[in-house]
């Protein structure tokens, strides 16, 4: 992270830049609320990281990556009001500070401000015409995820399909930034493909992660313990256990699972379950994997600084505790 400093600090700059306060102040209240208060930005550090390591200088690859980022903090916005989250970054989260109706409006500004930034890119009209479809359809395939994620608290679904929405609503963002980094820097299809298989499995891991923090996570976390289980979201933690719990266990789990009034108690039954069936370790390994398989796609590109933190970064994923 220490190496990312200088990266990241431009990424903040020319972020918040974008965010000036204007009227209504409120919605821009709204609008800077999480942007201002921190957050990885991994969606742009990976486009810059994938565009310094074709040859290309990172500061090209800044007004994708702050568009990505843009659109990043309106899903997640969104997905708070969704998931009925009051945390965020370790801070309520923007619609228990200002309501569902400015936070949904706050989140299509963000959205729609993407595509402002994006016409600051300095590349060539056709590559800018292939970004903005990448940006598009990565927003479309969000949206898809992010539905299947919702009707999954309702309906069973697979370990197939639950990787289809891990893919599409997480790993197809950091597939984007990956590619359009890689893009912008010039880089020859072979790479431009390398890179894109890259954020794809880097991508899965970090939401198989993320899955997992939602139960082992600690203080620094910055979000709820616990939520997926109240909310009755199937993640493959949830599928695993109820495919291997003895039958007691498996009603414990039922009765817990989606009940918005468990208790601290319920939440801690719920996990010591996710343990003893060794459901926890197995999203783990699954994550490993991704990650590893994030890495080796990198094989055929050149050695380079950019190229080993992107490597570092794929460990990341599935190390970090926040
Ligand atoms: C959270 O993303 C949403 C997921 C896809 C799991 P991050 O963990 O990258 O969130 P910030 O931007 O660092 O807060
Ligand atoms: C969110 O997944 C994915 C998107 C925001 C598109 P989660 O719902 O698991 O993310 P967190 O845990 O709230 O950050
Ligand atoms: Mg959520
Ligand atoms: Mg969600
Ligand atoms: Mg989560």
């Amino acid at each position: 992270m220490e190496k990312l400093k200088l990266r990241r600090s431009s990424i903040n700059d020319l972020l918040m830049g974008y965010l000036d306060k204007a009227e209504p102040k409120e919605l821009y209240k709204a609008v800077r609320h999480l942007p201002s208060v921190g957050g990885k930005r991994l969606r742009p550090l990976v486009a810059m990281l994938a565009c310094e390591a074709v040859g290309g200088k990172m500061e090209k690859a800044l007004p994708f990556g702050v568009a990505l980022e843009l659109i990043h903090t309106f899903t997640l916005i969104h997905d708070d009001i969704m998931d009925e989250d009051e945390e965020r970054r370790g801070i309520p989260s923007v619609h228990a500070c200002f309501g569902n109706d400015t936070a949904i409006n706050a989140g299509d500004l963000l959205f729609a401000k993407a595509f402002h930034v994006l016409t600051d890119l300095d590349v060539e009209p056709t590559i800018l015409k292939k970004l903005t479809r990448e940006i598009a359809a990565m927003t479309i395939q969000i949206c898809e995820g992010q539905q299947m994620d919702i009707s999954f608290e309702e309906m069973e679904a697979g370990e197939n399909k639950l990787m289809e929405m891990i893919e599409k609503k997480t790993a197809r963002t950091f597939q984007s930034s990956a590619k359009g980094g890689a893009m912008i820097g010039n880089g020859g299809d072979i790479e431009v493909k390398a890179f894109e298989n890259y954020g794809r499995n880097m991508g899965m891991a970090f939401q198989l992660w993320d899955d997992c923090l939602d139960v082992i996570g600690g203080e620094k976390l910055g979000k709820p313990i616990g939520s997926d289980i109240r909310k009755g979201k199937k993640t493959l933690l949830v599928l695993h256990a109820m495919k291997n719990a003895g039958e007691k266990d498996k009603k414990v789990l039922k009765s817990i699972l989606g009940n918005k009034r468990a208790s601290e108690e319920d939440i801690k039954k719920a996990i010591k379950i996710l343990n003893e069936t060794g459901s926890i370790n197995y999203v783990k390994e699954k994550a490993f994997d991704l990650a590893s398989n994030a890495k080796k796609c990198l094989e055929k590109i050149d050695d380079s600084e950019a190229k080993n933190i992107l490597i570092e970064l794929a460990d990341y994923a599935v190390e970090r505790d926040k």
